[in-house]
């Protein structure tokens, strides 16, 4: 992107408006500045600055119909003492059209008599068209970010929902579940996963064994040792916990951490017996989280086994059923005391976190 022109330029193409190179530089400046606007008053601000820093016009303003009416009215007023101070000798209106509906109105002033001559004038409308363009897209994405907005947080409040049933129902797996997320975002983190990598990762996390809602609560809460056939039983929960979800339709792959996190990376897992890439990152680290956790807690059938015996498990493991990375970094967080659970039930607060 070409960046602003020397005062030399400037000048040009103010007085030799209608030379098709400078008019087809400004349509690519003004279509740079639209689309690198975030919002409604940057937009104003940057289409304001672009037409009295390149294009030499002594001010400029956009006003526009609707919901910035209140807003227009004050910076109306605040053009008209302006324009009483500087004494413009010339002013222009653009209607910005989109289609037969007039969005709004660009305003420009200058210190040069006569400034807006004929051709000037048919250059300036061709602008107006780009802006009414851009506008409306800035309008259509404000109102998609609405609507996922809305959608993000209808599915936070279903998860917010999932949690408190398991917590009543399971407060065991409930309190698993809260300390996998913990774990499995510190290790997300100091693998550098991104921003929104990490907002899937801490669903997921948090609703890996909601399957369990379906195991009869004599077999998860009951002390002793799991025997076959109650094992039989859980092992659908992967599977299950999926067709809960799906439909959701989550930006992040939720489903598939679900689904995958008893897979193991040399195919040994379940329910699918994926290995390697077939298994998707997240979930190979809601397995090595869960598995630490497992070992490390107390468990209705056993005493907690200690952090020393969860760490040796995924370090033998290493490289066979766990990715060799994710419990390099495991074994480094708990070793160098970078990472300890909380121990707060505030799991419902930490969604929205
Ligand atoms: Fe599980």
């Amino acid at each position: 992107m070409k960046e602003r022109n020397s005062d030399t330029e400037i000048k040009k193409l103010h007085l030799d408006f209608e030379n098709l190179d400078k008019l087809n530089y400004l349509t690519k400046r003004l279509q740079s500045v639209i689309m690198a606007a975030e919002n409604e008053i940057e937009f104003f601000a940057n289409i304001s600055n672009l037409f009295m820093d390149e294009c030499g016009y002594k001010f400029a303003n956009i006003k526009i119909i609707g919901e910035e009416s209140k807003k227009e009215g004050k910076e109306s007023a605040k053009i008209e003492n302006f324009q009483l101070k500087k004494n413009f000798e010339s002013n222009f209106s653009v209607p910005i059209l989109y289609g037969s509906s007039r969005m709004g109105t660009l305003n420009l002033y200058s210190d040069r008599k006569n400034a807006f001559k004929k051709d000037e004038r048919n250059i300036l409308e061709k602008l107006a068209g780009d802006i009414a363009y851009g506008f409306y897209i800035l309008r259509l994405k404000k109102e998609r970010d609405k609507a996922l907005k809305s959608h993000e947080e209808a599915l936070l409040n279903t998860i917010k929902a999932f949690v408190t049933t398991m917590r009543k129902r399971d407060p065991y797996t409930a309190g698993h579940q809260q300390r996998v997320t913990e774990l499995a975002l510190a290790i997300g983190d100091k693998m550098g996963l991104d921003k929104n990598c990490i907002e899937g990762l801490r669903i997921g996390a948090m609703i890996h064994d909601i399957g369990k809602i379906n195991i009869p609560g004599e077999i998860l809460n009951r002390p002793g040792k799991i025997t076959r056939h109650e094992f039989e039983i859980i092992k659908p929960h992967s599977q299950l916990g999926h067709e809960i979800i799906e439909g959701l339709n989550f930006p992040w792959p939720v489903g598939k951490m679900i689904l995958q996190h008893h897979e193991r990376i040399d195919g040994t897992g379940y329910p699918k017996g994926l290995k390697g890439d077939e298994i998707i990152t997240e979930a190979k680290i809601i397995a090595v989280a869960d598995v630490v956790e497992a070992i490390s807690s107390h468990r209705p059938y056993r005493v907690a086994l200690g952090i020393q015996a969860a760490l040796t498990e995924i370090k033998n493991r290493k490289g066979s059923s766990f990715d060799s990375q994710i419990v390099d970094i495991c074994v480094e967080l708990f070793e160098k005391q970078e990472f300890h659970w909380e121990n707060s039930h505030s799991f419902l607060e930490n969604i929205t976190a």
